[in-house]
């Protein structure tokens, strides 16, 4: 018989990024489904659904089913995640999978039981979930089982997990905090930006693209150009317009400065010792909005605290999630559901 692969998960609100123990990265699809609204039959999960975003009639929807870091659609969270694991696993008569997954920090635990649960659909024999700042800094490379406090900020789509982990345990974290600023509150500021500046209103897709392809969270040397088109707010009609690096800049500024303070008060909740050790070996961030080319540079400079880019960064939960399964005496006694949450 095959053997049955085992997976880390990572259902984040932008993307599903599965690792398949003693195979790496085996899936990274954005986060979302559509699906007929009467009916509410699949038509499209991942890659295809996400083309269709903003581009549907009106029966169909294309939703991200989790958002701003919480359950948007449960049974759609719930349907569009046990495809992908469904896709990566396939169907097995006998020996179903272990996985190991994180889910977003604003999923209480009567939602958390039920993706859990809706995983043993697809044969899993055993489902746990990880911590997510746990699992990013074990995908990021960092020794949390150390005595020693290490900083990780991974900026996800709809939230950041900021947290302060040693010896495997979140010390500090902003979990309990209201506002999350992640990937998407920089597109909405650039949405905003472009609106105010050019009355000029544009797509959800466009801001990101913009951000992607031209964002800087500091100004560049160079100057870069993007040509979009959205609709112009006067006139009604359709409008071709050059944006510059610098007006991303300038329109990122808001959800940076946010940013800077949510990790400025995780440093506050930090004991001294801890403080110290960060202060010493610095702050790793992961996720895919870390890749926003100056962030790391950009926190560096405002809290005076050296800033790296994790490895694989936007991999980095689903990677913590499989390294621990492959890992298992090292990292395993550092699961979620064997400890008290904090
Ligand atoms: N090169 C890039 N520069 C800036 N931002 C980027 C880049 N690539 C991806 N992003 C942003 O990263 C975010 C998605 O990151 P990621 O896939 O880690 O989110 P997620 O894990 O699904 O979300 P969450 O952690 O909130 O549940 C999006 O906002 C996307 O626009
Ligand atoms: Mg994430």
């Amino acid at each position: 018989m095959a053997t049955v692969l085992d997976i880390g998960v990572d259902l984040g609100t932008a993307s599903v990024v599965i690792y398949g123990k003693g195979k790496d990265v085996v899936l990274n699809e954005p986060a979302v489904i559509t699906f007929d609204r009467d009916s509410r039959n699949v038509l499209a999960v991942g890659e295809e659904a996400r083309r269709m975003m903003g581009r549907t009639p009106s029966n169909i929807a294309a939703i991200r089913p989790l958002h701003k870091g919480m359950v948007a659609d449960m049974d759609m969270a719930c349907t569009m995640l046990r495809f992908f694991v469904n896709k990566v696993v396939g169907k097995r008569l006998i020996g179903g999978p272990r996985i190991l997954i994180s889910v977003p920090t604003g999923v209480n635990e009567m939602e958390r039981h039920r993706i859990t649960t809706s995983l043993f659909e697809t044969g899993a024999r055993r489902t746990q979930l990880m911590d997510r700042p746990v699992a990013a800094a074990i995908g990021a490379g960092l020794p949390i089982g150390d005595a020693y406090g290490e900083m990780i900020v991974d900026v996800g789509g709809g939230t950041t997990d900021i947290a302060v982990v040693s010896q495997g345990q979140i010390i500090a974290s902003n979990r309990e905090s209201a506002n999350h600023t992640g990937g998407d509150a920089f597109d909405d500021a650039i949405i905003r930006y472009i609106r105010r500046k050019h009355n000029l209103l544009i797509g959800d897709l466009t801001a990101e693209d913009l951000k992607i392809s031209i964002g800087s969270a500091l100004p560049r040397n160079e100057q870069f150009y993007m040509e979009i088109t959205g609709r112009n707010l006067i006139s009604g009609l359709p409008k071709v317009m050059r944006i510059t690096s610098d007006e991303i800049t300038e329109a990122l500024d808001d959800p940076l400065h946010d940013l800077l303070e949510d990790i400025q008060a995780v440093l506050e909740k930090t004991p001294a010792e801890l403080l110290a050790d960060i202060f010493e070996s610095g702050i790793t961030l992961s996720g895919g909005g870390a890749q926003l080319p100056g962030l790391c540079e950009a926190i560096s400079m405002a809290l005076k605290v050296e800033c790296r880019l994790a490895e694989y960064p936007q991999e980095c939960v689903a990677r913590g999630c499989g390294l621990t399964l492959e890992n298992w005496s090292e990292y395993g006694k550092f699961l979620s559901d064997r400890r008290k949450r904090r």
